[in-house]
Formats: structure tokens, C-alpha cells, sequence
């Protein structure tokens, strides 16, 4: 007898992507069902950058001191290096990551949260613990395998791997979070534009002791510009730290015309030997994977009650850090649209804004991270290194460097500019915060967009118009310093006003849909001793920001409004997809 197992959202796959959807679900109180392929969860540290952003999301979702207590801090992140190998010459250095002053001060006005290091294999269980304590089903070794959908839901089928059998799962919406070949987002026909294979790489991931490489240098990155650096991969070698100082992970090309290489431990070695550069030192290979950089991203994100999220949507390499960032931040953008809907608050057709707010996204951070290891090759330039070329001639341009004259002078610069342009990639504040949506669940007021002063993609710029997320201020409530994005999120919409709103309170209070109210100013519940959201917040006292759950804007209105209610149960309407 076959039986269907019945959930509200089936979510296939339990990444970042799906992980953090069963998370923001179970924390709604949406009954939900993971299936995932394999016996366990990622069992290699894959994407480990953890910007302020997810963050945040992590912070609402109750899990960020989890991830803190065992994520390599910041101040550890940020000396990405430069070099012929780990022993041999250093080419130079850019502080990352947030740990250059100026972009340190930024990252700390921008957000409560720091960004961390915390890889994939590591940030999955705690995802998947806290969501299966509040609920999340989980069902390992469950390969999705097909899906047909009507009016009223979605039936997957889908086999458990341990009996051989198949069964159906019925649900009302899907979650295709199964990664860079999803087959969710096949059947689903969402139509992926790009190129998938553009250059061939290998995952080495091994233990050596490396300290007296790396401690006085700390970082997560160190890139190797050695013969062959250039031939596929991410622009150069890279040895990334995993644990400091003792566990790392070896990024290396190959020629993808040729296909990959045997990866034999006698391989792995061999290119360790090559990028850390003292043989002396003894090295544990833990697993070797061959995998390719791709250039994938889809317009549509969803089909009737199909969504994917992740990988499955946008497929690039891991310049940036941007994979599980992405995915999570997908996914937190998707589970209060479905909880609303799937208790009657919201229409289906806010649903749509998923794919509005989210593909633009995943189009620019795929763009962004293919640009990025383009951008390496200025630094092979400098030391006139491209290829074709010899490891005797790579050497001699290396040690050319060095002279007194004006030709060195020349290569030092070029070499130093070519180093610190790669900030696009290591400390792009902006691509990490600026988002900015523009959908139906986003109602406009009216402003010009201001646009940005300064380069989007390096420079973080709060705004409070409708479609960017809360701007960050320390306020207090008594004793209790806390920031502005702490008084929203947790699945429900807040209302922020100040003095004088109290018409706006008033008409939150009286909305069917739960509106949590915030008041800020002297004598009130909240206070701006700073002066930092008075700042910031680009409304007068008496004005309102409706910021949704995800903790983005919805509306805006600048000052007190006699016909509050009716503007605010006229944007909730709009946002929540009935006009
Ligand atoms: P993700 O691929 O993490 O998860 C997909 C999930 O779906 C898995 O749980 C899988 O088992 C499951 N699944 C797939 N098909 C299924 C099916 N038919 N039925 C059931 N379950 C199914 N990024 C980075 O920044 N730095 C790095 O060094 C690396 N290295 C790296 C190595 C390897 C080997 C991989 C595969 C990926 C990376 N990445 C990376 C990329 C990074 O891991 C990626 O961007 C995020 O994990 C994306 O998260 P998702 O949850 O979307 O997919």
C-alpha cells in the first residue's frame, strides 16, 4: 500500500538553501518537510564566507551565537595574500573582508552583526538543528525524483534509498533547493541563461599544520601565482584556511577542454607540495573533488506552486563568497511570502514578488563573482606573467621586481594597484548590503531614487525608501541597547514611528494583520540617544517606515497623516498581493 505523506511545504534539499527555508519555516510555525539525497549533510567545508547580511538573517532566526561560537572570526579573515607559495614570496597583501579600518568602521555602522568564516559543513548543522527542534521533518537519504502540480498543490515522488522504494509527497508548495543541478528547477522549466563549464577547478581539502605560514598573516585566503595558476580554476591558486591554522582547502585548475585530472592522493599532494612550498611538512589529504566554474542564472524563479532557491537558480564560483550568502537570503525571502499565503493573511500573488525581488539579485552576484576572478589576471599582468609562458620566465619577472630600476618601478606599481583592485573582491560592502527590491509587495512613496554616491559595490548606503532594507541604529529600551533591525523580523510586520505618530500606531494596531509597533524617541519605549536613527532614518518624528518581515521596507511615509489608517490598510492590501 503506498501512502502519501502530507506537509505544507516540501523542501528538497537541506544546503543553505533548504536548510535555512525549513529553518525560517518551523520558526513561523509553517509545517514543513525536508527530503535530501544523501546520508548526511555536507561533509566538505565548501562555502564558508558569511557576510553581514545573512548575519542578520541568522540573528532573527535565533542562531547567530551558534554560528559565532564556531566560525573563525573576522579579525582572522582579512590578510588575503598574494605569493609564489605559502613558504615563498609574498606579492602583497589586501586587508579584506572588513578588516581594513575604514571598511571596519563601515561594516560597524552598517550592521549589529560582524561577517565571519564559516564553512558550509559547520553552518548546515546548525541550520538544521534549530529547525528540526521547531519542527522541520527531515528525511535523509530521500532523492526527489519528479513532480506534478494542480490548482491545490504539488505532488512529488520521490525515492527512499534505503528501501529502493518510491512514494509520493503531497504538499502545497515546493522548495527546489537541490543545488547546481537541480532537477527541481528542470522539471519545473525554469529556463537558466549563461554557461555552465566555463573553466575546470579541484577541491583539495587536507590537514597540515601551516601556522608558521599564516599566523602573522591571518587569513582565510592566500592566492598563489605559481606556473600553471592560470590554466582554469579562479584565477589563481588559492590555499583557503578552514580551521586556523591546521585544516585547509586547495583550489586549483585544469584545463576543462582536457577534462579533469586522476585525482590520485599522489595528485593532491603533488599540488600541495606546489602551493604551500615546504615539503617538510606533513599533510593529511582528506578529499579531493573536481567541479566547474559556471556562469548560470535564472530570470524566472518560480512555476505555479514551485519555487527554487540557491544554487538551483544562480550557479557562479566562489570569488565573493556570495553561493550560501545568496541561498539563504533566497530563502528568507521566500518563507514569510509563503506563511502569509498559506494562512490566508496574504494572496498567492505575492508569492510573485519572489522572482521580482530575488532574480536580479542572483543575475548581479553571478555577474559580480565571474568579474571578480577576470580581475586576477591584472596581477599576473603586472609581473608580465600571463601565459603562455615558462616557470623560468614567471620566476625572473617575480625576481625582476626587485631591481632598482625604472622598468621595476614600473611593475611595482602596476603590481600594487593590480592587488588592491581586488577589494571588488574582498571588501565589497556594497554587493554584500545594497540590495535594493522593486515589486508589488513594496509599495513606492513617491521619491526620486537618490541612487548612490559612492560605488554601489564597494560602499554600503542605508536608505530607508521602500525596497531597501531597515538602516541599522543603536537605540535603547532602558537598561538595553539594541539595534533597529532587532524590532522587526521574527515573521511579522513593525511599524516604526517617533513623536507624534501616534496616528500611525493607532492604524497599525487597528489591521487585521499583526503589526508590531515601535516608538522612538525621548520618553518612549525606544530611544535614539545617539541621535544615529535620527540620522539615518530620512523621515521626521511623527513619519512611519511598514517594514516587512525580512526587515526591507514596504512603506514609507514622511510625517503624520490624518488618514493614516487608510493609507496604511491600503499599502498592507497592495503589499499583501489583493489589489
Ligand atoms: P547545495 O548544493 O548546498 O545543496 C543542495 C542540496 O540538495 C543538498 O543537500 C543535496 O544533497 C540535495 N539534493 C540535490 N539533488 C537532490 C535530489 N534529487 N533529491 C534530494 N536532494 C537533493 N562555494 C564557495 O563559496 N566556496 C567553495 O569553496 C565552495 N566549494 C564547493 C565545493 C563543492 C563540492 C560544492 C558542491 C559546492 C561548493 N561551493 C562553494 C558552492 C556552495 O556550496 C553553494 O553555493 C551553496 O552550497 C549553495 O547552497 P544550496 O543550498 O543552493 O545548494
Amino acid at each position: 500500500v503506498s501512502t502519501v505523506v502530507e506537509t505544507d511545504v516540501l523542501i528538497v534539499g537541506s544546503g543553505p538553501a533548504g536548510a535555512s527555508a525549513a529553518l525560517a519555516l518551523s520558526s513561523y510555525g509553517v509545517p514543513n518537510l525536508v527530503v535530501t539525497r544523501y546520508a548526511s549533510l555536507a561533509d566538505t567545508p565548501r562555502a564558508h564566507i558569511t557576510n553581514q547580511r545573512t548575519m542578520e538573517v541568522l540573528r532573527d532566526l535565533g542562531v547567530e551565537q551558534d554560528v559565532i561560537q564556531q566560525a573563525t572570526p573576522q579579525h582572522l579573515m582579512g590578510n588575503t595574500t598574494f605569493c609564489t607559495s605559502l613558504a615563498g614570496e609574498e606579492l602583497g597583501r589586501v586587508r579584506s573582508w572588513g578588516n581594513d579600518p575604514l571598511v571596519q568602521a563601515a561594516h560597524e555602522l552598517a550592521s549589529p552583526t560582524r561577517m565571519c568564516d564559516m564553512p558550509q559543513h559547520l553552518m548546515e548543522p546548525v541550520l538544521v538543528n534549530a529547525a528540526v527542534a521547531r519542527g522541520t521533518r527531515l528525511r535523509f537519504q530521500t532523492e526527489y525524483l519528479s513532480h506534478t502540480q494542480d490548482a491545490d498543490g504539488v505532488t512529488a515522488t520521490v525515492r527512499d534509498r534505503l528501501r529502493g522504494d518510491t512514494y509520493e509527497i503531497r504538499a502545497k508548495y515546493l522548495i527546489g533547493a537541490d543545488g547546481g543541478r537541480s532537477k527541481v528547477a528542470e522539471d519545473a522549466g525554469l529556463a537558466m541563461g549563461g554557461q555552465m563549464g566555463v573553466a575546470g577547478s579541484i577541491n583539495i581539502v587536507f590537514d597540515a599544520d601551516l601556522t608558521k605560514y599564516t599566523a602573522h598573516r591571518p587569513s582565510t585566503l592566500y592566492w598563489v601565482l605559481a606556473p600553471g595558476a592560470t590554466v582554469g580554476g579562479i584565477g589563481a591558486g588559492l590555499v583557503r584556511c578552514v580551521r586556523p591554522w591546521t585544516e585547509w582547502l586547495i583550489v586549483w585548475g585544469y584545463d576543462v577542454e582536457a577534462g579533469a585530472p586522476d585525482l590520485t592522493i599522489e595528485y593532491a599532494e603533488s599540488v600541495i607540495r606546489k602551493l604551500v612550498g615546504d615539503d617538510e611538512i606533513p599533510v593529511t589529504v582528506k578529499s579531493s573533488s573536481a567541479w566547474t566554474v559556471n556562469e548560470m542564472y535564472a530570470e524566472t524563479y518560480a512555476s505555479g506552486r514551485v519555487f527554487c532557491a540557491g544554487d538551483a537558480v544562480h550557479r557562479h564560483p566562489p570569488s565573493n563568497g556570495l553561493g550560501s550568502n545568496t541561498s539563504i537570503q533566497d530563502s528568507y525571502n521566500l518563507a514569510w511570502k509563503l506563511k502569509l499565503v498559506l494562512d490566508g493573511t496574504a494572496s498567492p500573488a505575492l508569492l510573485e514578488s519572489y522572482t521580482a525581488e530575488r532574480a536580479p539579485v542572483g543575475k548581479q552576484i553571478v555577474t559580480r563573482a565571474n568579474q571578480s576572478i577576470g580581475e586576477t589576471a591584472p596581477v599576473f599582468e603586472a609581473l608580465d606573467g600571463l601565459s603562455p609562458q615558462t616557470p623560468e620566465q614567471l620566476w625572473a619577472n617575480i625576481a625582476a621586481r626587485k631591481e632598482a630600476t625604472e622598468a621595476a618601478e614600473k611593475q611595482r606599481a602596476k603590481l600594487r594597484e593590480a592587488i588592491a583592485f581586488k577589494v571588488y573582491e574582498f571588501n565589497a560592502h556594497g554587493v554584500d548590503l545594497n540590495q535594493r527590491y522593486v515589486s508589488d509587495a513594496i509599495v513606492p512613496d513617491g521619491t526620486p531614487d537618490p541612487g548612490f554616491t559612492r560605488d554601489p559595490e564597494l560602499y554600503h548606503q542605508p536608505s530607508s525608501r521602500p525596497g531597501a532594507r531597515l538602516p541599522h541604529a543603536w537605540i535603547t529600551s532602558g537598561s538595553r541597547t539594541l539595534s533597529t533591525l532587532d524590532t522587526v523580523g521574527k515573521g511579522r510586520f513593525t511599524l516604526l514611528t517617533g513623536i507624534g505618530g501616534e496616528g500611525w500606531v493607532r492604524a497599525a494596531k487597528a489591521q487585521e494583520t499583526e503589526i508590531a509597533t515601535v516608538v522612538i524617541g525621548p520618553g518612549q519605549e525606544y530611544e535614539d540617544p545617539y541621535g544615529d536613527w535620527a540620522r539615518l532614518r530620512e523621515i521626521s518624528d511623527a513619519g512611519a517606515l511598514l517594514v516587512r518581515p525580512d526587515g526591507f521596507v514596504a512603506f514609507r511615509h514622511m510625517s503624520a497623516a490624518p488618514d493614516a489608517r487608510e493609507l496604511l490598510s491600503e499599502a498592507l492590501w497592495r503589499i499583501l498581493g489583493h489589489a
